[in-house]
């Protein structure tokens, strides 16, 4: 694994202003409750709770998620900050990321959380299509998606954009011009993510109620395949599935914990944590609901109960879910538990038929392989047992 000592902390704020159709996360209404000074409270107690598992650590990023933290006071993500920053210690190039919708975008807002410590700005524009915008259901226009935009590219060092593609009947023309506009107001990491129906969504019910279709199978082959040429001609690696990213410093220190099965403090509702506990890979998880989180921390310290100790075969299969997303892939070592090498039958199946790389050191998939990404997985984690 690279660099034991690294740490991520990711903190979940759940509040959002309106709720989007397509949405599955874990959010609430923002109905500025007095709740929220008492969830601020105790993420923080959470933070302190979980330095007494993790021990001193180098602390390579802070990742304020949610939900919708750029509705947060800026005071309160400050305060996250510093606090993390004191617990564990910061490399200098600590990233500090905050996701923000466009509608949240004011210059002394913005200025707030640049003191706060924000060093990069993750904001969800989704599109720079009104009639888009609107059938996604978002509180914002494409003007305002544009003028976020340009403050955010002035105020923070790091901008990264959140594009959504495969809307129904959109074509390959219609989206590249998407990516192009979001190319052109100076992002230099873009995600485009598939529009996915989640269970439960108001737009599963719309589906149901034969509304409207998702794009078939080839529709959203087609739309992938240009996102990969679009970004790729103008610079943009694809360093991840949907993570695109002009030069190796625009790449996400954060997601890269995730990706490389690093260790993370998961705090705030129903934040996902894994660290090393007692030299085991742990998951942990908060309680989903505010209240109970809040609950949760009052009564034990921590936001979550339960912690659950990884065994060596669910450890290194998570680690190759993981590592085959990214350009880097997965050191052959770190699958031993799997009884994966190079020369197993199911690793050179899939090299013969051009979706794994060969490499006697690593698995890294091929960007055929990474466009059935789900079936390579499924093929290596079946054939090692
Ligand atoms: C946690 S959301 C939050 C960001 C922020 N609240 C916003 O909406 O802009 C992160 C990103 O996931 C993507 N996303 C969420 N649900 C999705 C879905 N069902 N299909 C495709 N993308 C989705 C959106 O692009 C969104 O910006
Ligand atoms: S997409 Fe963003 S703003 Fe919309 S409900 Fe989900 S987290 Fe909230």
């Amino acid at each position: 694994m690279t660099d034991p000592q690294a740490l991520g902390v990711y903190v979940h704020w759940p509040y959002c202003a309106k709720i989007c159709p397509y949405c599955d996360f874990n959010v609430v209404r923002d109905r500025r409750q007095a709740e929220q000074a008492d969830l601020a409270d105790a993420i923080l107690a959470d933070l302190e709770a979980q330095r007494t598992l993790t021990g001193p650590r180098r602390l390579v990023s802070v990742f304020l998620g949610g939900g919708t933290p750029s509705l947060m006071d800026p005071q309160r993500a400050a305060d996250i900050v510093a606090t993390a920053r004191r617990l564990w210690e910061a490399t200098p190039d600590l990233e500090v990321s905050l996701e923000a919708n466009p509608t949240d975008a004011e210059a002394g807002r913005f200025g707030a959380f640049r003191a706060a410590g924000v060093t990069r700005l993750s904001l969800g524009l989704q599109s720079f299509d009104d009639e888009a915008l609107k059938f996604l259901g978002r509180n914002h226009d494409a003007a305002e998606a544009r003028r976020a935009a340009t403050l955010a590219a002035r105020t923070f060092p790091r901008l990264s954009v959140d594009m959504i593609y495969a809307l129904p009947g959109q074509t390959v023309a219609a989206w590249t011009d998407q990516l192009r506009a979001a190319i052109a107001l100076g992002a230099e990491h873009v995600s485009p993510y598939q529009l996915t129906i989640e269970a439960g969504t108001a737009f599963d019910r719309a589906v149901g109620r034969g509304q409207f279709k998702s794009a078939d199978d080839e529709t959203g082959a087609a739309l992938y395949a240009a996102t990969q040429s679009v970004l790729e001609a103008a610079g943009f690696e694809a360093y991840e599935v949907s993570n695109h990213a002009r030069g190796a410093a625009a790449r996400s220190r954060h997601n890269l914990v995730y990706w490389r099965g690093q260790d993370y403090v998961g705090v705030g509702p129903g934040a996902h944590g894994r660290l090393a506990l007692h030299g085991v890979r742990t998951a942990t998880e908060a309680a989903r609901k505010v209240g109970d989180y809040i609950g949760q921390v009052r009564e034990t310290g921590l936001g979550f109960r339960d912690p659950e100790a990884l065994s060596p075969v669910e450890a290194a299969e998570e680690r190759l879910l993981m590592g085959l997303r990214t350009y880097e892939g997965v050191g052959i070592e770190e699958l031993a538990a799997l009884g994966l090498t190079a020369s197993h039958p199911a690793v050179a199946g899939l090299v013969e038929q051009g979706l794994l790389a060969e490499d006697p050191q690593r698995l890294r998939a091929t960007p055929a392989g990474r466009f059935v990404l789900d079936g390579v997985t499924r093929a290596l984690i079946v054939g090692a047992s």
